[in-house]
């Protein structure tokens, strides 16, 4: 099968001339279907940069980017959106919920442009929801509920439309340690049930939860490895991955 993510010598680079930052600093790095890969690195290091590349939230200075086979580094914005609307499920530090939509309407937001039925959000934000144990908080706005709560709901919000890839941004950054092991557990069951997770940290503990590790200092991938204390998924071995 195609990989997944193929990033092939990107850079991303502000400011070009004297001050210039490179974000991203001739980055090559291929994820398969079904991976679960952490991007570890320090405050500045370019993690967000990246994320937001894989994610089709921003295009390259330089390089090429084949998302699934496709050549997304030449896509119109119209084109990326419609790309991410359908392979990818995004989970922010910021939780990004609407404070004035219950927990049930701001799962539904997103797949309004998916195109789907009234019943038919209904149902997937219900589904999704009772996924990540908030089933008896549908009508809790964001504000009557608790951090962790609300990184279930972004969570709930992230794969409702079941994408095959969940991309997440520091999604245990502003929680407690049980609400970040509730998140960690959610993200590893995803993973599990062979969708490909791509998390975003600086936190080498929470990295550890990952199977596959890849270091990121001043925009360069200084190393990437397998990491044996956690084993392969089971979608993975059986070749089932989304
Ligand atoms: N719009 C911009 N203009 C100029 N420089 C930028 C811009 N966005 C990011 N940078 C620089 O690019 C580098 C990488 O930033 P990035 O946000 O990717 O880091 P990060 O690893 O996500 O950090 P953090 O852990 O603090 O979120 C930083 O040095 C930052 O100052
Ligand atoms: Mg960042």
């Amino acid at each position: 099968m195609e990989k997944l993510v193929d990033i092939r010598k990107v850079y991303k680079i502000y400011n070009p001339g004297e001050n210039e930052v490179r974000a991203l600093d001739g980055v090559t790095l291929g994820i398969d279907h079904g991976e679960f890969i952490a991007i570890v690195g320090h405050s500045g290091s370019g993690k967000s940069t990246l994320m937001n590349m894989l994610g089709c939230l921003d295009t390259p200075s330089e390089g090429s980017y084949f998302l699934d086979g496709e050549d997304v580094s030449t896509l119109s914005d119209d084109e990326l959106s419609e790309i991410r609307n359908k392979e990818i499920g995004f989970v922010f530090q910021g939780f990004n919920l609407i404070p004035s939509l219950d927990a049930i309407e701001n799962v539904e937001l997103p797949l309004i442009y998916r195109g789907l039925s009234k019943d038919e959000r209904r149902r997937l934000a219900t589904e999704a929801l009772e996924r990540v144990g908030l089933g008896n908080r549908l009508r809790h706005r964001p504000m009557q509920m608790s951090g962790g709560q609300q990184q279930r709901v972004a969570i709930a919000r992230a794969i409702a439309a079941k994408p095959p890839v969940i991309l997440a941004d520091e999604p245990t950054g502003n929680l407690d340690s049980k609400s970040g092991k509730d998140v960690m557990r959610i993200l590893n069951e995803l993973w599990h049930e062979g969708r490909t997770v791509i998390l975003i940290t600086h936190d080498n503990e929470i990295a550890n939860s990952a199977r596959r590790i890849v270091k990121i200092i001043d925009g360069k991938i200084v190393s990437d490895v397998i990491n044996d204390k956690v084993p392969e998924s089971p979608a993975r071995l059986a070749n089932h991955t989304l």
